[in-house]
């Protein structure tokens, strides 16, 4: 049996992912901000050393994957916060503990939005790891009214840290693959209010248009994130895999 990290286990697909790797034997220590077995807030630097540290202690040092699901999908800054330096912030934190185990493996959630437009200034700041100027970038970005890049902004800064770091020495060359599924619409807590509201609901579907059986299950998700972290994959390494019902090819056209 492995031990398995994941974040945002209280709702959605973290969730589903930890019922799926708890039923297959797995010991899962997940971490949300309640209904957990490691409590913390992922949105600011002490609740993620909070995070790190006792899901070390759990772990006894040892981890054979992490998943990093835990994410917000508003207009404000909590998207940079949570979706970027909060991923990153656990992931850098777990490292050590991965490099520790025989077959270590990490997936991170991405998303289509991560190919929506977004905003240079806050992604330049994420790529440099700047949390302050990230948080302040977003900060004008939110005020402007344009909120709506703020989310993108988060996936897009997240696909692009985890090409640029999963190739060097402290994840290659410890063993650890390090790859993203990005989902399109999955029918979540997340997006409830979307389908509520008609004018969102508009939006959400031209936004993401999903040609091959619509909205998907969170279950469906899990699935995908469970074989990146699984023992089989041996050779992929910062992938983006969209799980999107197509969403992708129809925006992006088919050149790769
Ligand atoms: P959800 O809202 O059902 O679950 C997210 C979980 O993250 C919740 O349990 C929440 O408490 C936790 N979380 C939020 N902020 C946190 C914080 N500061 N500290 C600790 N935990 C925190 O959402 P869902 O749909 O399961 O989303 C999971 C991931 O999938 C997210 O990264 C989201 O951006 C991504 N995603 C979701 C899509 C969807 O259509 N539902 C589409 C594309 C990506």
């Amino acid at each position: 049996a492995r031990t398995i990290a994941v974040s945002g286990t209280a709702s959605g697909i973290g969730k589903a992912l930890a019922g799926m790797l708890r039923d297959a034997g797995d010991t899962v220590i997940g971490i949300d901000l309640r209904d957990a077995d490691v409590c913390a807030d992922l949105s600011v630097p002490e609740g993620r050393a909070g995070a790190v540290a006792q899901t070390l202690e759990k772990a006894g040092g040892r981890l054979d994957a992490v998943v990093a699901c835990a994410g917000v999908s508003d207009f404000t800054v909590m998207p940079v916060k949570v979706n970027f330096f909060g991923v990153v912030g656990l992931l850098e934190g777990l490292r050590p503990a991965l490099a520790a185990a025989e077959a270590p493996r990490a997936a991170v959630v991405g998303s289509i939005s991560g190919t929506h437009p977004v905003d240079d200034d806050v992604v330049r700041a994420c790529l440099e790891g700047d949390e302050p100027a990230a948080l302040a970038a977003a900060a004008k970005v939110e005020e402007s009214g344009a909120g709506g890049r703020l989310y993108p902004s988060s996936k897009s800064s997240l696909a692009q840290w985890m090409r640029r770091v999963c190739v060097t020495p402290e994840w290659a060359g410890a063993g650890i693959p390090l790859n993203a599924i990005a989902p399109g619409v999955v029918k979540t807590p997340m997006t409830t209010p979307l389908f509520e509201d008609e004018a969102m609901f508009k939006v959400m579907n031209e936004a993401v248009p999903m040609p091959l059986n619509g909205y998907a299950d969170p279950e469906v998700i899990a699935e995908a994130l469970r074989w990146l972290v699984s023992p089989s994959n041996t050779h992929m390494t910062g992938q983006v895999i969209y799980v999107d019902g197509g969403a992708e090819p129809t925006l992006r056209g088919p050149a790769t």
